[in-house]
């Protein structure tokens, strides 16, 4: 960076140079304030360093802290990579910028495949955050599972809905090559859904919200595909044993909506042997 004193006489040798003309002058010093200006100053990040303050904390996990706020006028969330202290500083900076362009990389691609997930408003590398879409009234599908299942445990209609919705979502998202890297049921919200029981359980796809995107990649092989649905559904074995019908369901939907036929039999055959493997390793420990 200049020091302040060449600053200074180059930009008076600049107001000699547009001495006739005020406007090219005006838009000369306005260029240089900008780019003279550390980053987290430049104009465009000004709102964030206001804003930040009205933002509310909801939630703290192992890797982020999720944040609650208006930003822009809109309902925001702000994701926020903290600093892992056990981790070399350098190292943790450059493994978390990594990782927050790479999760909003793959929304970004999500979306484009035609799967609901949250608008991404910016991505502040340096402030290791993401400010993203707030989905109101959404339910976690984990605890809207819970609720109704005790209630509706043999209400096919709820188990089709949800098999319904995330067999052709992640059947939309692995044939444009993403990987999600962590398919739960706490990792999908339901949208517009009212707790009408008699509401019949349609359009799923058009409810389900994919979020969560901190491992995915959108570079992937038949393998990586196999691996993503069994984390799945060991995940739908430890979080709802009590229907274990659940992930044949929505691996039964995803074989349907996947248009590439050839491929889902290799997926099929891949998986079959994940689940061998995963199985094997459990019973030796
Ligand atoms: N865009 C969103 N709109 C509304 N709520 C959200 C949104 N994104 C996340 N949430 C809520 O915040 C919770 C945590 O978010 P998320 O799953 O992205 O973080 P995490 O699991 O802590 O992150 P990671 O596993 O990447 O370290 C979600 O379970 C959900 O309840
Ligand atoms: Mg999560």
């Amino acid at each position: 960076m200049q020091s302040p004193s060449k600053r200074g006489s180059s930009l008076r040798d600049c107001d000699k140079r547009y001495a006739f003309d005020s406007k090219a002058l005006a838009a000369y010093r306005l260029r240089r304030l900008a780019d003279s200006r550390p980053s987290s100053l430049r104009p465009s990040f000004l709102p964030i360093l206001n804003n930040m303050n009205d933002f509310e904390l909801i939630a703290q996990g192992a890797e982020a802290r999720i944040y609650k706020g208006i930003y822009l006028g809109k309902p925001t969330l702000i994701k926020e990579r903290f600093e892992k202290k056990y981790r070399h500083a350098d190292l943790d900076k450059r493994l978390t910028k990594d990782r927050i362009k790479a999760e909003c990389r793959a929304i970004i691609r999500a979306k484009a495949a035609g799967i609901t997930t949250p608008a991404i408003y910016l991505a502040n590398l340096e402030r290791r955050c993401i400010y993203m879409e707030y989905i109101e009234d959404a339910l976690i599908l984990k605890e809207f599972i819970d609720k109704k299942v005790s209630k509706e445990t043999n209400d096919d209609r709820l188990l089709n809905f949800i098999a319904q919705g995330l067999g052709t979502i992640i059947a939309k998202l692995h044939l444009k090559n993403i990987i999600h890297g962590d398919l739960t049921t706490s990792n999908v919200l339901l949208k517009n859904i009212d707790d009408d029981h008699n509401k019949k359980y349609e359009n799923a796809a058009n409810n389900f919200v994919l979020i969560d995107f901190g491992l995915a990649r959108i570079e992937s092989s038949v393998e990586d595909k196999a691996v993503d649905l069994y984390v799945l559904e060991r995940s739908l074995l430890s979080a709802h044993s009590e229907i274990p019908l659940l992930f044949s369901k929505i691996f039964d939907t995803y074989q349907k909506h996947y248009a590439n036929k050839n491929q889902c039999k290799e997926i099929i055959s891949k998986y079959k042997e994940v689940q061998l493997r995963g199985r094997k390793r459990l019973m030796i420990g």
